[in-house]
């Protein structure tokens, strides 16, 4: 008896059918109700007592075998491409969902676009940098706070090897590498030390701007902000500059801009003043012109900062800095073009 189900299973394992009607006749052939292998279950009356044990799970297990062939054979047609394959090629295509800019990257190049109008070009640095490049160069003191492991994601330290904290460290490797005039605009993601919260992510985007020529002066800066600040905002748009400090430029100011909710009368999110800080700038100090080999007689410069997700907030009201990196779709499709 184990010989007989042995050499059917060897039977039923080298089955092939061309077709549907086959895979039907070799069914009816083996599992029908007279078929081959329910005969087997007629024959085991004869089985000895002490044999039925084993000789009973042959032939269960030679029909699931039998049923599982039979069911692949006939699976195996279905989805090949005969006339049998059930497929209806005249129904119409399910929707394809068209994925939508992200809202940083739209105002990304609405910035870079601005400057672009201006004679500025677009340069890049790694984000994985040197102490040299984000620090030194750019004449932060040994002891300046931003070098602290607090701020700064440290890869490794001596040589130190970091994230870069803001894309200040393209100026330098582009002025190393160039002589004036340099115009470059510098978008590109940057790391701090940060818990993660509505106003604060430990990743987040800036963007650069370097000029340096013979003569360049502070009323270049403010004149190139005014533009800046209308082609963003409006024409309307009042920009006042207060001073600041920053190791790289001296003098130093920050921008604001008039907020643009309640026309500078003052509400609840410009906290009052009228006013909203929106970046970082100033005359490029003489010391990095040197660090990076540039004669600081002969020439000047002015650089200027900014948080593309601030200004991204001051156009759309984003409240929750997270939602720009969660990519949840709700989120990015109500920056759609509206067309
Ligand atoms: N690097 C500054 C920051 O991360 C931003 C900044 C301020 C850039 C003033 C500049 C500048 O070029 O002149 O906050």
């Amino acid at each position: 008896m184990i010989d007989k189900i042995n050499g059917l299973r060897a039977e039923i394992d080298g089955l092939t059918a061309k077709d549907m009607g086959e895979v039907e006749a070799l069914r009816i052939k083996y599992l029908s109700k007279k078929g081959l292998v329910s005969a087997l279950f007629a024959d085991f009356r004869n089985v000895p007592a002490e044999d039925k044990k084993t000789v009973g799970a042959a032939i269960n297990e030679l029909k699931e075998f039998a049923t599982a062939k039979i069911n692949g054979m006939r699976e195996a047609l279905e989805s090949s491409d005969g006339d049998d394959s059930g497929l209806d090629l005249t129904r119409t295509a399910p929707d394809v969902r068209l994925g939508t800019r992200h809202p940083l990257s739209l105002v990304r190049e609405e910035i870079v676009d601005i400057f672009r109008r201006l004679g500025f070009t677009i340069a890049e640095g790694p984000e994985i940098e040197d102490d040299w490049h984000v620090f030194s160069s750019l004449n932060f003191a040994l002891d300046h706070p931003a070098r602290d492991m607090q701020d700064t994601f440290f890869i490794r330290r001596q040589p130190d090897v970091v994230l870069r904290t803001h894309t200040s460290s393209v100026q330098t490797r582009v002025m190393e590498k160039q002589q004036p005039p340099i115009r470059i605009i510098c978008p590109g993601r940057v790391y701090r030390n940060e818990a993660i919260s509505a106003r604060a992510h430990c990743f987040f985007h800036q963007v650069e701007a370097l000029y340096v020529d013979k003569n360049v002066s502070f009323a270049d800066l403010r004149q190139t902000l005014l533009y800046f600040a209308r082609e963003m905002f409006g024409p309307d748009t009042q920009i006042r500059l207060r001073p600041s400090y920053f190791p790289f430029t001296e003098p130093s100011a920050e921008m604001d801009i008039s907020c643009d909710l309640c026309g500078g009368k003052g509400c609840s999110f410009c906290k009052g003043t009228g006013w909203v800080e929106i970046l970082g700038c100033g005359m490029v100090d003489p010391n990095v012109l040197e660090a990076c080999g540039i004669d600081s007689k002969e020439y000047s410069g002015f650089a200027l900062g900014m948080g593309i997700e601030r200004i991204t907030n001051l156009k759309y009201r984003v409240k929750d800095l997270r939602m720009f990196s969660e990519n949840d779709t709700r989120f990015l499709e109500e920056f759609k073009p509206a067309h």
